[in-house]
């Protein structure tokens, strides 16, 4: 196994005993008709799943997963985490569901899962940037599906993944026209991490994940980030056509602290001062011609 999928297994390994007490999974499974935020978000694009084959890529705890599955999809779930899949195998037990789960790495999904097609690849909200390549993700999403299947994605806006919060030092040139611009002292976003695809990823070293208190046991990670151009173009050169492209202002987690509030139309969070600055997250649709 790779360096990086090793180091990645590790961590959301680790982080499936804090996770479970922070992704809201007694709702799921108490209420049949009850979707995960994220799937409630997207729900009007996603459509009625009923009869369709889906596969739900880096599908973590399965909340998303058992949630397409309510949308009325025949479902499979594939993650490289067996703490994962192993929660997520409970998760579906108890909620009554008929899922598959299946482990594995993305890029070896379509052997994974016996050369098998599907109507449906859905994937996201923190999943493109566990992977070195999106020329390859494209690749294999194209490869998962059935001609005239749909790929959809919604995740994490390379923007957003770009910015690291900074505290404003001297006073910002433009300000003298622009007032409502940070000043001096104040915290902001900076563009300050790679925005295009880089060879070499990210390593982060994090005690603290983003749903849950308790410390991880394994808090080291390797990420990338892909421009949007990047994955439009990915999407296109493997021969899907691109159907829809949205950039949305929230994130379902909190991803830039202390500059973000809650969004109460969405749920999600949003930058408090001037929102209208960040694309937060993306939703991307794509199918395989027929
Ligand atoms: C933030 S979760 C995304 C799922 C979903 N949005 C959620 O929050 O439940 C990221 C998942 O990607 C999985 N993952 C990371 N790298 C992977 C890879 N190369 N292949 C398959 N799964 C991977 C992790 O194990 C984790 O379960």
């Amino acid at each position: 196994m790779d360096e990086y999928l090793r180091i990645n297994r590790a961590n959301w390994d680790s982080r499936v005993p804090v996770h479970v007490q922070g992704y809201g999974i007694e709702r799921l499974v108490t209420d049949p008709t009850a979707l995960s935020d994220v799937v409630a978000f997207d729900r009007g694009r996603l459509g009625d799943l009923t009869g369709l084959d889906v596969v739900h890529l880096q599908c973590h705890l399965g909340t998303d997963t058992l949630s397409l599955a309510r949308l009325g999809g025949r479902v499979v779930g594939l993650d490289l985490s067996p703490a994962s899949l192993a929660q997520a195998r409970l998760i579906a037990a108890r909620a009554g569901a008929t899922i598959e789960y299946v482990e594995s790495e993305v890029y070896a999904a379509p052997a994974a899962l016996g050369d098998r097609r599907f109507d449906l690849v859905y994937t996201g909200i923190g999943a493109l940037c566990w992977l070195p390549s999106i020329q390859r993700w494209a690749r294999t999403a194209a490869a998962l599906l059935r001609p005239g299947g749909r790929l959809f994605v919604r995740d994490g806006h390379p923007v957003l993944n770009s910015l690291a919060v900074v505290e404003v030092g001297a006073e910002p040139v433009d300000r003298t026209q622009q007032s409502w611009i940070t000043g001096p002292g104040a915290s902001t976003a900076a563009l300050e991490l790679p925005y295009f695809e880089q060879a070499e990823p990210l390593t982060w070293t994090d005690e603290h994940t983003y749903a849950g208190d308790a410390p991880v046991a394994s808090p080291t990670s390797v990420e990338w980030n892909h421009g949007l151009g990047e994955i439009v173009t990915a999407v296109l050169d493997a021969g899907l056509r691109l159907t829809a492209l949205l950039e949305h202002a929230t994130v379902p987690w909190e991803a830039l602290p202390g500059l973000m509030v809650l969004d109460e139309a969405t749920g999600e969070y949003r930058l408090r001062d001037r929102p209208e600055r960040l694309p937060a997250t993306f939703t991307l649709t794509a199918v395989k011609p027929a």
